[in-house]
């Protein structure tokens, strides 16, 4: 698929990471590409704490939507095969850049997550951290990722909770719901002229299973006790983070 062949909703969400880039990921691609731990999430918390990835050495990994690519390179750091997969040629121009600077390489391709141009059976492990996961179909990008993955290969992605898109607004995470759960699945925001994709738990184990997945976990991040607001990504408070779950990993094993 060229990227005149890319969903239509690709375009507005590239223009929108383009302008991203030049404001705030390539200025801070070179810190997070230094990072030695691996951390999720706006709370940063720690993957030594949560344990959600399965083994990493010698692992052929596909992300889906790697922006800048520090979370590949960080699996790179620890002996995995990484692809990144991403729609935005700018961002893809800082991963390059990126991996020039500390010679961490891997294959870098603009694409989609919908329709990823590997053969079946490429991967052990399927992952995203906010990029297919919020803004691809899933309808499209999880059978597409089941289909990537090699038998009893791991999925694993990050999203905002389902609980907090239910509660966000333009300007942020409230405490009271902003919309319905029932028929939740594409979000436009008019005001930025994203396109997001979520859905609620049920429909994502229902997705999942007719996929081919089966859920080995469902990880609901809180905010730490001590935990600050980082930058750009100051759309829910560490109050609100702190008594409900702003983010959620999901881990899903193909059936081999
Ligand atoms: C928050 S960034 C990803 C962060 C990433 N974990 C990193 O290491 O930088 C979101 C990315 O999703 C990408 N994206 C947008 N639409 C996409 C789609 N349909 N499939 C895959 N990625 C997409 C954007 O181009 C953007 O680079």
């Amino acid at each position: 698929m060229s990227s005149s062949e890319f969903p239509e909703y690709v375009a507005q969400n590239v223009a929108n990471w383009t302008r991203a880039n030049a404001e705030y990921t390539d200025a801070r691609a070179a810190e997070s590409w230094a990072q030695d731990e691996i951390t999720w999430g706006i709370w940063r918390i720690p993957e030594s704490e949560l344990r959600v990835l399965p083994e990493l050495e010698g692992r052929d990994v596909v992300e889906l939507g790697c922006g800048t690519a520090y979370f590949s390179a960080w699996m790179a750091k620890r002996g995995a095969r990484p692809v990144g997969i991403d729609p935005t040629p700018a961002q893809l121009a800082t991963a390059r850049r990126m991996q020039r600077e500390t010679r961490i390489e891997f294959p870098l391709i603009e694409a989609v997550g919908e329709d990823v141009p590997f053969p079946d059976a490429s991967f052990d492990i399927v992952h995203s951290e906010y990029g297919a996961s919020i803004w691809a179909d899933p309808y499209k990008w999880i059978p597409e990722a089941a289909r990537l993955l090699r038998p009893s290969g791991w999925l694993v992605f990050m999203c905002n909770s389902t609980l907090s898109m239910l509660c966000m607004d333009m300007e942020g995470v409230k405490e009271e719901l902003q919309r319905p759960q029932r028929g939740l699945h594409r979000l436009d925001w008019s005001d930025t002229d994203e396109v997001v994709f979520h859905i609620g738990h049920g429909d994502w184990i229902t997705l999942l299973r007719a996929s081919g997945f089966e859920i080995v976990r469902l990880v609901e991040l809180f905010a730490p006790e001590n935990a600050q607001t980082h930058g750009y990504y100051n759309y829910v408070t560490p109050d609100w983070g702190r008594r409900w779950p702003a983010e959620e990993i999901w881990v899903a094993r193909k059936r081999g």
